[in-house]
C-alpha cells in the first residue's frame, strides 16, 4: 500500500521506527523541529469548501518589495496551496516531490509536513529528504542511472523502491538492494514538452516486460511502471499517449503473471506563469491534463488484474510559480550590430549561471517596481557574466523595459522557483549564487511571513 499524501500524515509511523533503527541521529531532531499537528492547508478540500487561492502572490510580492539586496524568495504557503490544489485534482494520488526542482531544506520540510514524499536521484538527495523527518517509505530512488555504490548507500539509508530501465541495472539492484521493489520507466516521445527527457531514460514496452521479468527472477518485487512525459509539458495528449503505453505494457505483464501494484505518472506538470522564448504567455491546458490523467487512471485500473495505486513526482509545478527573484539592473545599453541594426540590451545582476538556468528556453516575467510607467524600449535581456550564453534566446522576443531604468534599480523576476537554486554555478565569473529567503510556512497556513 502506498502511503497516501492526500491527507496530512502524522509525524511518527512504522517507517520512522525502522529509519531510527538504521541509525540516523538527525531524524529525531528533524521530527521535533519539522513536524507539528496537521494543518488545514494540508487537507483535501471538499468540493463545497472554499479553496485557498494557489495563485495568491501577495506574500511573495511583499517579500520582494521588502528586499534591499538580491535574493530568491520562496513562498512556502504558496507551495503548500499548490500541493493542496494538486491533491484535490487527483485524489488518492501519492505525491513524491522531485527534489531536483528545489532542493531547499525549508521547502522540502514544508512539503514533508503536508504529507509529500520525495523522488530522489541519488543517496545525497535521499539523505536530504530523510533530514526532513520523512519516512524512508516515502522516498523512492527515481533515477534510472546509478552505480553499485549509489544503490548500496540508498538501500542502507532505508530506500526500498527503485526506478529502472535496463537488465544491467536490475542485476545491480538485486545484488546491492536485495528484495527491493522496482518500477520500470517506459520511454515517452517527449513531444509537447519544453524539455523532452526522451533520450536518456526509459525503455521500450518490450524491454519493460523483459526488465520486470528479470527483476522477478532475481528476487526483486516487480512493483510497477513509470513514465515522464517531459518537463513543462504543454499538451494533455502527452498524458493520453503515456497512458496508452502503460495500458499496453500492463496487459503484457499480466499475461506473463506479473501484476504491478503501482503506476508512477512522473513529473511534467507545467508552471503557469512563464513565457515562451518569444515572450508569449505559455498557457498549458491544466484542467484538460488533469481530466486525461483521471480518466487514464480509471482505464489502467480496469486493465490490471490487481488493484493499482498511483504516484506522481511533480517538480516545477509545485514550486515554479511560488519562487521569485529580487535582482537589480546592471545596465540598459544601446548599440549597433555589424549589420547596422540598433539593439537595446538590459543586463541584470542575475542570469543563467546564478539562478535563471532556463533563460535560453523560456522567458520569465519581469517587473520593474520603481518604474511602472513611462516610456519603454524593447530590449534583449541578459545576465551579468562575460558569457554569451547568459541571455534570453537570440532568436527570442524582446522585452519591454522602462527607458529610464538605471543601474541598481530593482527588478522582480517571477515564476523562477523551479530549477533555480540547484542549477546555480558555484560562482561562475565570480557571480555568486543568489542567497534565498523563505516566507510563510508558519502555523497558520493562510497567514503571512514567518
Ligand atoms: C525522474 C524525474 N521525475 C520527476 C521530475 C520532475 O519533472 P518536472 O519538474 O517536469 O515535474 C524529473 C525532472 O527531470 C525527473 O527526472
Amino acid at each position: 500500500m502506498i502511503p497516501q499524501t492526500t491527507e496530512p500524515r502524522p509525524p511518527v509511523d512504522h517507517g520512522r521506527a525502522q529509519h531510527q533503527k538504521a541509525g540516523h541521529p538527525r531524524t529525531e531532531a528533524a521530527r521535533k523541529t519539522n513536524h507539528r499537528a496537521p494543518t488545514a492547508a494540508a487537507t483535501v478540500h471538499a468540493d463545497s469548501a472554499p479553496r485557498p487561492d494557489q495563485h495568491d502572490h501577495s506574500a511573495l510580492r511583499a517579500a520582494l518589495a521588502a528586499a534591499t539586496e538580491d535574493t530568491l524568495v520562496y513562498d512556502l504557503d504558496g507551495i503548500g496551496r499548490q500541493y493542496a490544489a494538486l491533491c484535490a485534482e487527483l485524489p488518492g494520488v501519492a505525491v513524491r516531490f522531485a527534489m531536483k526542482a528545489c532542493p531547499v531544506d525549508e521547502v522540502l520540510a514544508h512539503l514533508a509536513r503536508l504529507g509529500s514524499g520525495f523522488d530522489a536521484a541519488g543517496p545525497q538527495e535521499v539523505a536530504q529528504a530523510l533530514s526532513t523527518g520523512v519516512a524512508p517509505e516515502l522516498i523512492h530512488y527515481g533515477n534510472t542511472v546509478k552505480s553499485d555504490r549509489n544503490i548500496a548507500e540508498a538501500y542502507r539509508l532505508g530506500v526500498r523502491d527503485f526506478a529502472t530501465d535496463s537488465l544491467e541495472d536490475v542485476a545491480a539492484i538485486a545484488e546491492h538492494a536485495p528484495g527491493s521493489r522496482v518500477f520500470c520507466r517506459l520511454a515517452t516521445t517527449g513531444e509537447g514538452a519544453l524539455w523532452g527527457l526522451s533520450h536518456k531514460f526509459g525503455c521500450s514496452p518490450e524491454d519493460a516486460v523483459r526488465v520486470l521479468d528479470a527483476a522477478r527472477a532475481a528476487g526483486l518485487v516487480p512493483s510497477g511502471l513509470s513514465v515522464h512525459v517531459g518537463s513543462q509539458q504543454m499538451t494533455a495528449e502527452a498524458w493520453g499517449a503515456a497512458i496508452d503505453s502503460l495500458a499496453a505494457v500492463l496487459e503484457a505483464l499480466n499475461w506473463r503473471g506479473i501484476t504491478p501494484e503501482r503506476i508512477n505518472l512522473g513529473g511534467g506538470l507545467p508552471a503557469l506563469g512563464v513565457l515562451d522564448r518569444r515572450g508569449r504567455p505559455l498557457e498549458p491546458p491544466l484542467d484538460k491534463m488533469f481530466a486525461v490523467i483521471r480518466e487514464g487512471m480509471e482505464r489502467l485500473r480496469a486493465v490490471n488484474a490487481a488493484p493499482l495505486e498511483f504516484l506522481l513526482e511533480p517538480g516545477r509545478h509545485l514550486v515554479a510559480d511560488h519562487g521569485a527573484i529580487r535582482a537589480h539592473v546592471a545596465r540598459l545599453t544601446s548599440r549597433h550590430r555589424l549589420d547596422g541594426t540598433g539593439e537595446d540590451w538590459l543586463y541584470l545582476s542575475c542570469g543563467k549561471f546564478n539562478g535563471l538556468y532556463e533563460m535560453d528556453q523560456l522567458q520569465y516575467r519581469l517587473e520593474f517596481p520603481t518604474h511602472p510607467g513611462g516610456q519603454f524600449v524593447n530590449a534583449v535581456v541578459a545576465g551579468p557574466t562575460c558569457d554569451s550564453d547568459d541571455a534570453y534566446a537570440q532568436d527570442g522576443g524582446r522585452v519591454r523595459v522602462p527607458r529610464a531604468i538605471a543601474s541598481g534599480d530593482p527588478v522582480w523576476i517571477h515564476s523562477c522557483g523551479a530549477y533555480a537554486t540547484a542549477y546555480a554555478t558555484r560562482g561562475f565569473n565570480g557571480f555568486a549564487p543568489l542567497p534565498y529567503t523563505c516566507v510563510g510556512g508558519g502555523p497558520d497556513p493562510d497567514g503571512g511571513a514567518s
